[in-house]
């Protein structure tokens, strides 16, 4: 294996398990580290305070630094920083979803030029190995199909949340006692983190670049506990879905959303905050990865695990790994929202009316949904009703055609909730 310098950018929780584990490496050298506190105390056994800047340009601008880690995350600084690693000839190693995910093409295309290369199965699923297999052992396939539970913070959200009844609010302000949810929860509850995965991850498998600003995105923060209640009730979970498709007419549908999960649904088993990956490729077929999303340790295996890769492959050329590159040059024709077709799970709150279903099967009939399902149970204090309806599968634009033609009948107070559902 080739002796590599390396300079590590963010020593917060990845940085620090990933230089724990370098430490079992004697071919690898961490020259500098970058911080944003020099003062900070630093929990490791016999740390050598010297490698410590404030300056992460320093770094990339090291001319004995072989390869920069990256796992400062975010978009500025970084963007420069890496920028200027690239062009000074060094190769990258990232766990920085968010930076790839919009600023991927011109990074990989200064990259290119320059003859290095940027790693960063870190940067999906934590753990799980899925962007190397990908662009290695899995070229073989078309894959047409990914489904996915990219994000370990809502995973844990509504796991706490099926399991003890809990409401939103409360689930989360667990999930931050506990450390799996930050202060701002805003990047993980709203699917900002699992729609940066979910682009990186279909970008590859798809071959055709994906917009981060094209994919549809919802969050958790409107599933109520009753939604949760009425999805078991009916043989479902609740689950933050990433999903991907190439469909029949070559276009693209990326998109972001809880969806309901039949019980039966290998990702409907995936609890707390572990990510699972479901992917469907010819001749492969369906392959489901399970494990760690995020965490020192899971995080510090892929960044040490690309670096190792790069280091054994430089051993023997210069060259960088050809499966590295990324050969996704051509724009995703992505679908919007409206034109996807999908079952729901619709949750209306109806006055207690003679006839309210019956309103409620017309609007759907009239706008082309079949409904397989109808579920109430009694009638509230306040003598209205919530009634949960199921439907086959309908285009989302004549769904939303449908809601809006309810509200606008007496007998329908409001519509609770819209999900969407996977069998
Ligand atoms: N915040 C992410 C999660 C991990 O909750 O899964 C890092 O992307």
């Amino acid at each position: 294996m080739k002796k590599l310098k390396v300079g590590i950018i963010g020593f917060g929780t990845v940085g620090t398990g990933v230089f724990k584990v370098l430490q079992n490496y004697k071919e690898i050298t961490v020259k500098k580290i970058a911080v944003k506190n020099l003062n900070k105390k630093r929990n490791i056994e016999n740390f050598d305070e010297k490698l410590l800047t404030n300056n992460a340009f320093e770094i990339a601008n090291d001319p004995e630094i072989d390869v920069i880690i990256e796992v400062a995350g975010g978009v500025n600084p970084t963007f420069d920083i890496l920028k200027t690693a690239i062009n000074n000839g060094k190769h990258i190693v990232t766990a920085n979803k968010e930076l790839l995910a919009k600023k991927g093409s011109e990074l990989f295309q200064i990259a290119k030029e320059k003859n290095v290369v940027i790693l960063y199965e870190a940067a999906v699923a934590g753990g799980i190995p899925i962007i190397m297999p990908v662009k290695t052992i899995l070229c073989a396939n078309k894959i047409s199909k990914i489904a996915a539970i990219l994000n370990g913070t809502t995973n844990y959200i509504l796991t706490k949340m099926h399991e003890q009844n809990l409401s939103y609010e409360t689930a989360l302000k667990q999930a931050q006692e506990l450390g799996y949810a930050e202060t701002d929860p805003t990047g993980d509850v709203e699917g900002f983190d699992a729609a940066y995965k979910i682009s990186i991850l279909s970008t590859i498998s798809f071959n055709k670049k994906v917009s981060i600003d094209k994919i549809y995105r919802e969050g958790i923060t409107k599933i109520t506990a009753q939604d949760i209640k009425s999805a078991a009730e009916l043989g479902y979970r609740i689950k933050l879905i990433a999903m991907g498709q190439v469909l029949e007419n070559g276009k693209i549908d990326v998109r972001v959303h809880p969806m309901l999960v039949a019980k039966k649904h290998l990702l409907a088993k995936v609890n707390n905050a572990t990510n699972s990956i479901m992917l469907t490729g010819y001749p492969v077929g369906d392959l489901i990865l399970t494990g760690p999303g995020a965490g020192s340790e899971p995080t510090a295996s892929s960044v040490v695990g690309d670096l190792l890769v790069l280091a054994s492959e430089l051993e023997y050329s210069n060259a960088p790994l050809p499966q590295s590159i990324c050969h996704h040059d051509e724009i995703a024709d992505q679908i919007e929202i409206g034109e996807t077709f999908n079952e729901y799970y619709i949750s209306i709150n109806a006055s207690n009316n003679p006839g309210a279903i019956g309103i409620i099967g017309t609007i759907c009939g009239k706008n082309n949904i079949n409904i397989s399902t109808i579920m109430q149970k009694g009638v509230k204090d306040d003598n209205t009703a919530e009634i949960v309806v199921i439907t086959e599968k309908s285009k989302e634009s004549d769904v939303q055609n449908a809601l809006k033609e309810l509200l606008q009948s007496d007998s329908i107070k409001n519509i609770d909730n819209l999900l969407r559902v996977m069998n």
